[in-house]
């Protein structure tokens, strides 16, 4: 099912996000959800706060393929990275942020399993801008210059 995508503005999306302890049904299903809406939107990634969920869980859809993040945690980041960024959450508008040019992310795949993975350039920016998410902090935080921009 398509959720609502929470927009700036609402206190969810500045919530510390608490972590997934139950890997059960309502975590697929909420995760189903997740993927459904991002595709809907042609996003480049979603975190579960975004549909009004405040826990650690995100989505990243790029070239290397569509990953799923639960209870995600950055354990190494190397050289940086400097590109414009948007979000579902901030409708109309884009800013140039720096970023990590490379990062490994330890997480849960939706059943519990321990997993890493290594991102590299956009997929990093992608990954660091939904982690993000997930302590409350959005892109316009960091970003030099928020422009407006035709959905
Ligand atoms: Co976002």
């Amino acid at each position: 099912m398509i959720r609502e995508i929470v927009q700036v503005g609402d206190p969810v999306l500045r919530e510390t996000c608490k972590p997934v302890t139950r890997f059960d049904k309502e975590l697929w299903t909420l995760l189903d959800d997740m993927r459904e809406t991002l595709k809907a939107a042609e996003g480049a990634g979603l975190a579960a706060p975004q549909v009004g969920v405040p826990v650690r869980a995100v989505q990243v859809d790029v070239e290397e393929g569509f990953f799923e993040l639960i209870n995600p945690v950055l354990v190494s980041q190397k050289g940086e990275q400097t590109g414009p960024e948007g979000c579902l959450s901030v409708r109309g508008k884009a800013g140039t942020v720096t970023r990590p040019d490379k990062v490994k992310v330890v997480f849960s795949d939706r059943n519990g399993n321990r997993c890493s993975l290594v991102a590299r350039g956009f997929f990093a920016r992608a990954v660091c801008h939904e982690l993000d998410h997930l302590d409350g902090i959005l892109y316009t935080d960091k970003a030099s210059n928020v422009h407006d921009v035709e959905d």
